[in-house]
């Protein structure tokens, strides 16, 4: 699986971790930034991650910023997006069986790297469930408002 991965400043400190949970799950991580604690504006990288998803690049994006927020409002607002904030496994483990989240975001100022690991490994691993599911999530993808060409952003 190919995992895109972009952070800003304030979500820079767990990037490493993130990263070696993503390839022991195993998957091929594609690196977007940033890579200094220089502050930078997290839309610029949350898009980064969402254009290379939306253009089929990458099958899952993974966002970290300092509380995981700002990175959650942007990815949610394009069409076939799905993103879940966790700081928890049981969070992360439901959002892929109930949500088929697609898009995991992370606080880096809010759990540490050891929580961020096990995230990201039952993250990676948990199924979809489907059924009912698959139905109440249709209803969501089609909502008017949600953005479909990443370039028209
Ligand atoms: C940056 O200071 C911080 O605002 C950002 O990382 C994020 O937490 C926004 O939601």
């Amino acid at each position: 699986m190919r995992v895109a991965l972009a952070c800003d400043h304030g979500g820079l400190p767990l990037k490493q971790a993130v990263k070696e949970a993503l390839a022991a799950a195993p998957s091929e991580v594609i690196d977007l930034g940033t890579d200094s604690p220089e502050s930078v504006d997290y839309p610029d990288f949350a898009h980064k991650a969402v254009e290379l998803f939306l253009k089929g690049e990458c099958d899952r994006i993974v966002l970290i910023c300092g509380t995981g927020v700002g990175m959650s409002i942007y990815a949610n607002r394009f069409r076939g997006v799905r993103g879940a904030l966790c700081s928890e496994p049981y969070t992360a483990r439901m959002s892929r069986m109930h949500n088929d989240a697609n898009c995991l975001i992370l606080g880096g100022r809010v759990i540490g790297p050891g929580i961020a690991a096990e995230i990201v490994d039952v993250w990676m691993r948990t199924p979809f469930e489907g059924g009912r599911h698959a139905a109440r999530l249709a209803m969501i993808d089609g909502l008017p408002g949600k953005i479909k060409d990443p370039s028209n952003r």
